[in-house]
């Protein structure tokens, strides 16, 4: 029997059971509260999940209509909506690569990685390969190293994930025809690592993040400016696969940002193995 206890604007539902004891009954409420909200999470993540998809396919069909009907013999139209549904169609692709990386991500957060990575190599690698991306947007990136050779307990491919997606947002974000910093600092003790640790920061020089929207950053789905994220391409999931990896490292992820200053944001690892 379900039962919903009501206060004031709060309502709590619990599920109850009537149990006969001898002589006495026994009643037992069982709060549901938090498997009601996983419930509400799964609708609104499947409700996002299908408005994302839904929008590049409505542009899809809207071109492919076109096409068939009044552009038909227009090869110069032709040429542009086909560059566009190219485009939507890009966008799809990295949206579903992204959810079935959340989702392999959350499956094996609770092993912690066993390899030893290279963070000098695996930092400098990843910002080779995103070279062409900022020149497009004309930020300059520099690898600050604190020193040159440092291994940490970690899983390459999720790391270079995670670097990717920092050094990518700051390049989307931090502004054109500025640096962006990417530092390997000195390995210290950290508290809430509880152990030596090292931190790796992203710095840019952009508009910064507004204080009440920082928190929420690493939701699924969530973006200061829709708008603007859609047209560099971002479907809001980066963050929410970051936070993922650097649990499962037992690390912390550090967003900090001032508007019209830029943000830094900082990974910190364990850098010890634990047996
Ligand atoms: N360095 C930054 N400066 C300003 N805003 C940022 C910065 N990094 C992230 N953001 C904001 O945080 C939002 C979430 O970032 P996230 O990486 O999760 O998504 P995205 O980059 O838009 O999409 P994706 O990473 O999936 O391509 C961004 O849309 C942007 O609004
Ligand atoms: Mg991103």
């Amino acid at each position: 029997m379900r039962f919903v206890a009501r206060e004031r604007d709060k309502d709590t539902p619990f599920l109850v059971h009537i149990v006969a004891a001898g002589r006495d009954i026994v009643l037992s409420f069982a709060d549901q509260s938090a498997a009601e909200d996983v419930g509400k999470m799964r609708r609104d993540f499947v409700a996002n999940v299908s408005h994302e998809l839904r929008t590049p396919l409505t542009a899809l069909l809207g071109f492919i209509e076109t096409l068939g009907g009044a552009a038909r013999d227009d090869a110069a139209a032709r040429a542009r909506f086909l560059g566009i549904m190219a485009h939507e169609a890009e966008r799809m692709t990295r949206l579903v690569d992204d959810l079935l990386s959340l989702s392999r991500v959350e499956e094996d957060e609770r092993v912690r990685p066993r390899e030893l990575v290279d963070l000098c190599g695996l930092l400098a690698s990843v910002i080779k390969g995103l070279e062409p991306q900022a020149a497009a947007a004309d930020v300059t990136v520099r690898l600050d190293l604190a020193q040159e050779m440092l291994r940490v307990p970690g899983d390459a491919g999720q790391l270079t994930q995670v670097f990717a997606n920092l050094i990518e947002n700051g390049i989307k974000y931090g502004g054109s025809g500025k640096v962006l910093i990417v530092a390997l600092h000195e390995p210290t003790n950290h508290l809430r690592l509880r152990g030596q640790g090292v931190q790796i920061s992203v710095t840019d020089k952009g508009d910064g993040i507004a204080a009440h929207h920082i928190a929420r950053l690493t939701e699924r789905f969530y973006r200061v400016d829709t708008h603007r994220s859609r047209e560099v391409g971002g479907t809001g999931l980066g963050l929410a696969i970051v936070k993922h990896i650097i649990n499962r490292h037992r690390g912390h992820l550090l967003i900090e940002s001032e508007l019209g200053q830029g943000t830094r944001v900082s990974v910190f690892l364990p850098v010890e193995m634990v047996s």
